[in-house]
């Protein structure tokens, strides 16, 4: 799930740095547009002052539709409109963030 949808522009382990977007180890739980200081100069303006946490409820919103949830957002991706894959991914983003 994660490697067809995300893996192409998200790294996943601690400290190697950044591809297309910013690198999610960590993210579950962390202030968005804050956590990779790698890719600080490359967040979106929305993203960085949109003082989201990045919880359950946060990421199934921004999942399910990125630019509906957050108008500027950089990330180019459509959003999954079935929960149930959210919630893959979701499960996924948390054992990710130790
Ligand atoms: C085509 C590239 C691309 C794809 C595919 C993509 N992303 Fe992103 N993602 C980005 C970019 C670029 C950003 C930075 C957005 C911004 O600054 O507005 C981002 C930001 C994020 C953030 C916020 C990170 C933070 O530090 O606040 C999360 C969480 C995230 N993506 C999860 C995912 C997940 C999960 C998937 C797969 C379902 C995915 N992304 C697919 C490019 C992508």
């Amino acid at each position: 799930m994660f490697q067809v949808h995300c893996q192409a522009c998200h790294t996943t382990s601690e400290g190697i740095g950044y591809k297309v977007g910013p690198n999610l180890f960590g993210v579950f739980g962390a202030k968005a547009g804050q956590r990779d200081y790698s890719f600080e100069r490359h967040y979106s303006r929305a993203l960085k002052q949109s003082k989201i946490i990045w919880n359950e409820k946060n990421l199934h919103y921004f999942l399910e539709n990125p630019k509906g949830f957050l108008p500027g957002t950089k990330m180019p991706f459509v959003g999954f409109r079935n929960k149930k894959d959210r919630d893959h991914i979701i499960t996924y983003l948390k054992k990710i963030s130790p």
